[in-house]
C-alpha cells in the first residue's frame, strides 16, 4: 500500500493548485457574491485538460487516472466550490460518453465539451417529483418516425442553462419501469435546439458561482445518433455514472473543508486572546485537531474509491461511503472553522463564511446522505448473501 501520489498524480495536482490560485482565487468572492457564471475560466480550465481529466488526450482529455481526478476537484474546491461543481458535472459527462457513446458520438460530443468549447457538460436525470428515485421519471421520448420526441422537465441541473452538451433521461418505455430509461445526449441552448427553454435557474443559499437550471423539453427532436448506449440502458449508465460522480462531490467535500481548515489554523495563529493566539488555547486546539483528523480519513476513504474505480473493481460500496462520510464531516469542518473565527467568521469579510454555505449541498446532490447509507447497506445485505 502506498500513500504517496506518483510523479503524475502530483504534476497534475500542482497544475490545478496553481491555476486555482492564479485563475480562480483572484475573483471567486466576487462571482459568489453576484451570481457570475465561471464561463471564461471553464474554457481556460479546458485547454489544460481539466474538464476531461480522465478522459483519453486524443478525445481532448488529459489521460490521466482517477486518484488525480480527485485530487484536482480538491485543489478547484479548494478555492471556488462554484467552479469546482461545473468541472466535476462536465468530467461525470464526458467520461460517460467517451467510455459508451459510439465512436461518432465521442469524436463529436467529448472533445467538444473537455476543450471549453462548449463550456461545460450537463446532467439532467433528476426531475421535479423524481431525485432519489430516479426510476420513477416522467420525461418521455417517443419515436416518430425516424426520430426521437422528448418531452419534460429536468430538476437540479447543474450548469444546464450554459452546457453545449446535456445527457437526458427519458422513459421510452412506460410499463418497463427502469429498464424502460433512455439516455439521449441533447446539444444545450447555445446550440438553439428547438423545444429546449430555461423553466427556471434556482435562488440557492450557496454555489452562487454554479447556475442550477429548471429545463423544460417540450418535444424536442432527436435521431439515433443522440441514444446513449443503447435503447433502454439508460437507468445502468446513470447509476455507473453516479459512482463515479460521488468521488468527484467527496473529493468537492474535502477540498472545500481544506480550505476553511487552513484559513481556520492561520486566523487562530494570528488572533490573540488573554495574552496569547487562540491556537494556543486548548479548546481551539481540540477543534482544529477534530477537524484535521476527520479531513484526512476522509481523504482516504475517497483515494480507496479512486484507486478501485482505476483498477477497474467495483466501488459502488466504496464510492457511497467516501460521499456520505467526506460530506457530512466537511459540514462538520466548515463548521468548526466558522466558530475558531468567532463574529469574523459569520461576516462576508471571511472565505469560510462562503465555505460554509457551499458545502451544505455536498450532502445533497449526486445521492443525498440517505440514499448513499441505503447503497452501502444494500451492498453489505449482498455480501453477507442475505
Ligand atoms: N452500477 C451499475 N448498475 C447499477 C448500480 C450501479 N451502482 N446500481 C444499480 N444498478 C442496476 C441494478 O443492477 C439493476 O439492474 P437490472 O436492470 O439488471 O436489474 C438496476 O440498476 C436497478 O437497480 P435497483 O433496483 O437497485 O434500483 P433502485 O430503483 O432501487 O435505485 C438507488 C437504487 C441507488 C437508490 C438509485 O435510485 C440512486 O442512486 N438514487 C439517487 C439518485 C441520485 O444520486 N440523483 C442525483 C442526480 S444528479 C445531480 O445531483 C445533479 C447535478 O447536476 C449535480
Amino acid at each position: 500500500m502506498d500513500f504517496a501520489p506518483t510523479e503524475e498524480q502530483e504534476l497534475i495536482r500542482r497544475t490545478a493548485r496553481d491555476v486555482a490560485e492564479r485563475l480562480l482565487a483572484p475573483r471567486a468572492a466576487a462571482r459568489d457574491e453576484d451570481g457570475t457564471f465561471p464561463e471564461a475560466e471553464l474554457r481556460e480550465l479546458g485547454g489544460l485538460g481539466l474538464l476531461g481529466v480522465t478522459v483519453p488526450e486524443e478525445l481532448g482529455g488529459a489521460g490521466a487516472d482517477v486518484v488525480a481526478y480527485s485530487l484536482v476537484m480538491q485543489e478547484l474546491a479548494r478555492v471556488d466550490a462554484s467552479v469546482a461543481v461545473a468541472v466535476s458535472v462536465t468530467n461525470m459527462v464526458a467520461e460517460l460518453i467517451g467510455k459508451v457513446g459510439t465512436d461518432e458520438q465521442r469524436r463529436r460530443i467529448v472533445p467538444a465539451i473537455v476543450s471549453g468549447r462548449e463550456v461545460a457538460g450537463a446532467f439532467a436525470l433528476s426531475e421535479p417529483q423524481a431525485g432519489s428515485d430516479p426510476a420513477a421519471l416522467t420525461c418521455a421520448a417517443v419515436r416518430t418516425g425516424d426520430r426521437w420526441r422528448i418531452t419534460g422537465a429536468k430538476q437540479w441541473i447543474t450548469s444546464g442553462d450554459h452546457a453545449g452538451q446535456i445527457v437526458v433521461w427519458a422513459v421510452t418505455d412506460p410499463g418497463a419501469g427502469h429498464r424502460g430509461i433512455t439516455a439521449f445526449v441533447v446539444p444545450g441552448l447555445r446550440h438553439g435546439t428547438a423545444g429546449l427553454s430555461v423553466g427556471r435557474l434556482e435562488a440557492k443559499m450557496g454555489l452562487h458561482g454554479s447556475t442550477t437550471a429548471q429545463l423544460v423539453l417540450d418535444g424536442v427532436e432527436v435521431g439515433d445518433d443522440a441514444v446513449l448506449g443503447g435503447v433502454g440502458g439508460g437507468f445502468r449508465l446513470a447509476m455507473m455514472a453516479l459512482d463515479g460522480g460521488r468521488i468527484g462531490i467527496s473529493s468537492q467535500a474535502i477540498g472545500i473543508a481544506r480550505g476553511a481548515l487552513e484559513a481556520a489554523i492561520r486566523y487562530a495563529g494570528e488572533r490573540e486572546t488573554f495574552g496569547q493566539p487562540i491556537i494556543r488555547h486548548q479548546a481551539v486546539g481540540n477543534m482544529l485537531a477534530d477537524a484535521a483528523t476527520w479531513l484526512d480519513a476522509a481523504l482516504l476513504l475517497t483515494l480507496r474509491a479512486a484507486a478501485r474505480k482505476q483498477a477497474g473493481l467495483p466501488y459502488t460500496r466504496e464510492a457511497s461511503m467516501a460521499k456520505l462520510f467526506a460530506t457530512e464531516k466537511a459540514g462538520q469542518i466548515c463548521d468548526l472553522a466558522l466558530q475558531v473565527h468567532g463574529g469574523y467568521g459569520y461576516t462576508r469579510d471571511f472565505p469560510v463564511e462562503r465555505a460554509y454555505r457551499d458545502v451544505r449541498v455536498t450532502r445533497i446532490y449526486e445521492g443525498t446522505s440517505e440514499i448513499q447509507r441505503l447503497v452501502i447497506a444494500r451492498e453489505l445485505i449482498k455480501a453477507a448473501g442475505a
